[in-house]
């Protein structure tokens, strides 16, 4: 019998105080079956010691390209070739700024470029640094090129004692991201194979004049990262998309609306007249409640007088789709965005859980999901309401995932 080949993570760690966490993360993969090989830039050694790495990680802790005469080759090609998923943790504002303009002065860099697998960064530093403006060029370059998923930063202390977004997200949501990841591409993940999923992301812009519409704050983060963890493990994904700037992941069928009543088209399209076409409908889309009652060719012109806006509700998509659903499938998730927390938030997804006839109500507040990368999600049910800690989409993607699979299997069994 052959030895089964371990997923293998590539734990690269660059200078910042959070390099200490990046034991951690090492730690917590190797704990889970993953092999960890760590690399580190020159000054992540100012932070910790190669020796703390290697120990943890039972492989050398290598930092330089070029004095290790034993290794014959290039090791960044080799290490890169190695990966299931490489994480940057912590990743500084310089190497967010080397990473979005492609160098490649030293091994952790030139493993990045060199990488075919998923990378993950976990970026670390001070919210003023993060809220840069160069910073946000460097992180929107590297969303726009789709190379680089990033798993926080999050809101809270930093190491000066200031406060802000710029924390680095917590170890245990970094490892299951990078150990979601690198399961994904070594095959083993494959439990939605055969499933259809259709997932609906972010707002709908419903037109005022060829200028002015009507919309809401909703980035499409969470519904396309629900989306690409279905395609890494292995369902057949058709998202529904309204206006947002995101890049399309790869291996799924994207379709992309405007208002509420395309996306309406778009659904009773994908999900057929009976909706027999899809095994799960995940409505991740903050859909306009209202759309304008005339929307003006030419563009409205400024007056003195008041303005009064005729609105007309639009359909409401989900609770139609829930009543015209006749058996389990598919099997139908909503969202609840709300301001409130805790048991309050619970009792308003149950509430649209039974109005709309659903089997999942994804739970959460505005100001921990407005665009950005992680969330706090309450999964409420009939049966139960479970409550998950603050993690990136992507992980918190990977659990929503797991309670449709099982809904799917259950309804077929
Ligand atoms: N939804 C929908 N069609 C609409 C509005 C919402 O399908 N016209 C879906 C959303 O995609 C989401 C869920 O319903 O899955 C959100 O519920 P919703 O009723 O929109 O919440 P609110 O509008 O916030 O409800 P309320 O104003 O009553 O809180």
């Amino acid at each position: 019998m052959t030895a089964e080949r371990r997923p293998t993570v590539v734990v690269a760690v660059s200078g910042s105080i959070a390099a200490y966490k990046a034991v951690e993360v090492a730690r917590l993969l190797i704990k889970s079956g993953i092999r960890v090989i760590p690399i580190m830039t020159r000054s992540a050694t100012h932070f910790i010691g190669p020796t703390t790495l290697a120990g943890i990680c039972g492989e050398p802790a290598r930092s330089e390209m070029f004095t290790d005469v034993a290794d014959a080759g290039e090791p960044h090609v080799k290490i890169a070739a190695s990966a299931d998923a490489i994480v940057v943790v912590p990743a500084t504002a310089d190497l967010l700024s080397d990473l979005a303009h492609g160098r490649a002065n030293d091994l952790v860099r030139a493993t990045l470029l060199c990488a075919k697998c998923p990378v993950l960064a976990a970026p670390a530093m001070h919210p003023r640094m993060w809220s840069h403006p160069a910073t946000r060029r460097n992180v929107a370059q590297l969303a726009a090129d789709g190379r680089v998923e990033l798993i926080g930063p999050v809101d809270g202390e930093v190491a000066s004692g200031d406060s802000g977004v710029g924390r680095m997200a917590e170890p245990a949501a970094i490892a299951a991201a990078a150990a979601a990841a690198a399961r994904g591409k070594s095959n083993d993940a494959g439990d939605l194979r055969g499933l259809h999923i259709v997932i609906t992301a972010g707002p709908t812009v419903e037109d005022l004049d060829p200028a002015r519409y009507l919309s809401n704050r909703s980035s499409g983060k969470m519904g396309f990262a629900i989306a690409r963890r279905a395609v890494s493990r292995g369902a057949d994904v058709s998202l529904i998309a309204g206006p947002v700037n995101l890049p399309t992941p790869q291996g799924l069928r994207r379709i992309d609306v405007r208002s509420a009543l395309e996306m309406q088209r778009a659904l009773d399209e994908t999900l057929g007249p009976s909706l027999t076409k899809a095994d799960a409908l995940v409505m991740a889309a903050a859909v306009a409640d209202y759309r304008p009652a005339a929307s003006s060719k030419g563009k409205m012109k400024r007056s003195q007088d008041t303005l009064m806006l005729e609105l007309l509700p639009n359909p409401d998509l989900l609770a139609t789709i829930g009543e015209r659903r006749t058996g389990t499938r598919p099997f139908l998730v909503g969202f609840a965005l709300e301001t409130v927390g805790g048991d309050a938030l619970v009792a308003l997804a149950r509430g649209k859980l039974e109005r709309k006839g659903v089997d999942m109500v994804v739970a959460n507040r505005a100001v921990d999901s407005f665009d950005r990368d992680d969330n706090r999600i309450i999964m409420v049910t009939a049966a139960d309401d479970e409550r998950l800690e603050r993690a990136s989409k992507d992980v918190l993607g990977d659990r929503i995932l797991d309670r449709i699979g099982a809904g799917c299997n259950k309804a077929t069994g």
